[in-house]
């Protein structure tokens, strides 16, 4: 059968990984808004999105092509060519992450690294506070938890920002770039496939299992 040629670009691994750590984000927002006896699921979504941004981070370095923070992560100079290729229409389509892209993707896993790990020591003047709380001062907790509450408008304006980007590739460049982080696949791009065979799902099993024992040994301090 002929037909446009497909390109694996995101594996099954980073796939999982991009809803589920939405998934996560969503319902530590909720949980948090929500308050009250609401707050045990917001310190169990916190550790889950903890454990998929630790995997991440090692995605980032034993993952499949795309998927590797050498294949996507670019100087200033690159961006700023981007941008101005993308001005003027020029910039074309690519397997993986674009330059600016992938200062939306750093950008947010820095923040949600923030607000996870600031988490652990926060603590909200009532019942709750966070399993390393009790090994730094009052005052240290009180301002992580600061941090923690500033942060997450640090957070939605990322967010906004990134599925506002995907509708305006989708709307203005005609490109589709949610359907490659659901089927895995995109088309009209050249480039060689990642890899996302059993082996390599395997490996990402493994490494997930080791940022959850990480957060795991974390946790029960
Ligand atoms: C990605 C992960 C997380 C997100 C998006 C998130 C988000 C939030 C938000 C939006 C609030 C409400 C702040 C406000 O009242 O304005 C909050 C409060 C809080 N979070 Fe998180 N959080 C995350 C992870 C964690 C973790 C891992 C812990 C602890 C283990 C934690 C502990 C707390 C505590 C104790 C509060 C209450 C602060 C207060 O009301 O004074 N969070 N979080
Ligand atoms: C709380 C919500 C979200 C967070 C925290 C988030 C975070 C991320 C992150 C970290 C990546 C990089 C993936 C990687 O390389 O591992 C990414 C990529 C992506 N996200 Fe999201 N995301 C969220 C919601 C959404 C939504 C609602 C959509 C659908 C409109 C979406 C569509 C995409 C797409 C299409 C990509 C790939 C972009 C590309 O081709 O470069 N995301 N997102």
């Amino acid at each position: 059968m002929s037909g446009t040629p497909r390109l694996r670009v995101w594996d099954l691994p980073t796939r999982l990984f991009h809803w589920a750590l939405a998934l996560l984000v969503v319902c530590s927002v909720v949980t948090a808004q929500v308050g009250g006896l609401w707050m045990d699921w917001h310190l169990r979504a916190g550790y889950a999105a903890l454990a998929l941004l630790l995997f991440r981070l090692l995605w980032g370095v034993f993952g499949s092509r795309y998927a590797r923070f050498t294949q996507f992560v670019r100087g200033p100079s690159a961006v700023l060519a981007y941008l101005r290729a993308l001005r003027t229409g020029g910039a074309a389509p690519q397997a993986g992450h674009n330059p600016l892209g992938a200062l939306s993707v750093l950008a947010m896993l820095a923040a949600l690294l923030v607000q996870a790990a600031t988490g652990l020591f926060a603590n909200d003047a009532i019942a709750t506070e966070g399993p390393l709380a009790k090994f730094v001062s009052g005052s240290t907790s009180d301002f992580l938890t600061r941090v923690h509450k500033l942060n997450q408008y640090v957070l939605y304006t990322l967010v906004a920002l990134h599925v506002a980007a995907i509708a305006f590739y989708r709307v203005i460049k005609r490109e589709d770039l949610l359907r490659p982080m659901i089927t895995g696949d995109r088309t009209g791009v050249a480039g060689e496939p990642a890899r996302d065979d059993l082996a390599m799902r395997l490996r990402a099993a493994l490494l997930l299992a080791l940022a959850a024992g990480a957060v795991a040994y974390l946790v029960t301090r």
